[in-house]
């Protein structure tokens, strides 16, 4: 599987030749300036919750691409009355696409669209097929129901997480999610793209390194094969 970070909780997921792209918000973002949003397409988008630094670009590349937004059900709704396809889940469901399996699980957080729309509850999701099983959070604080995660689903290779603290999860509370996912592979995100979030990077790896685990921060624009 191919990962693009695009800034802030957008990726585009390279998975069993479907294109997956989460959580866009790109043409706001100065820390993804090079990267221009009509070069974007994908086949599904992933949408964790309603909040502009996760919408931003989501209606104009669902529409470009004709790609179908997964995400719950009151969101889906949302992008359903701009004409884009949706396939609508809640939490503790899972469906099984053509790319893979998705399950929405809990997130403690907010959600409400930008046009002050209810966003329903928001969640994260936990993708696998026969070769990757990863975990998304989405904006959330630790919970205890990430405990839940490598009880009800097949063993993450990789669990995206935020660390930028303040609306999310910091550092040290990601270091425990990653405990509670079972996880020793994490990617960063959710940092550095406003002030209330910025932290300091060298110090974030080191503290999962002296902890055994491997935290990965890309740079926007930037990929990995894993
Ligand atoms: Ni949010
Ligand atoms: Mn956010």
């Amino acid at each position: 599987m191919k990962i693009t970070y695009l800034g802030q909780n957008g990726f585009l997921f390279d998975l069993n030749g479907k294109k997956l792209l989460s959580d866009p918000f790109i043409s706001p973002n100065p820390l993804a300036k090079a990267i221009n949003v009509d070069d974007i397409t994908c086949d599904y988008m992933l949408i964790t919750h309603g909040h502009a630094d996760h919408v931003a670009d989501a209606e104009s590349i669902a529409k470009r691409s004709e790609a179908t937004v997964i995400s719950n059900y009151e969101i889906v709704e949302w992008f359903g009355k701009k004409d884009i396809k949706g396939h609508p889940m809640n939490h503790g469901g899972k469906w099984n696409f053509d790319f893979g399996t998705v399950k929405y699980v809990n997130a403690i957080h907010s959600s409400v669209l930008p046009d002050g729309s209810y966003g329903g509850n928001p969640g994260g999701f936990v993708i696998w097929n026969d070769e990757i099983s990863m975990y998304m959070a989405g904006d959330t604080a630790l919970t205890m129901d990430m405990k839940l995660i490598p009880m009800t689903c097949p063993n993450l290779e990789v669990a995206i997480l935020p660390i930028g603290d303040n609306f999310t999860m910091g550092v040290d509370d990601a270091l425990i999610a990653s405990d509670f996912i079972e996880c020793t592979k994490i990617i960063g995100c959710h940092f550095d793209t406003f002030g209330y979030i910025e932290i300091n990077k060298e110090e974030a790896i080191e503290k999962f390194k002296a902890a055994g685990k491997e935290l990965i921060l890309m740079e926007v624009g930037e990929s990995v094969e894993l």
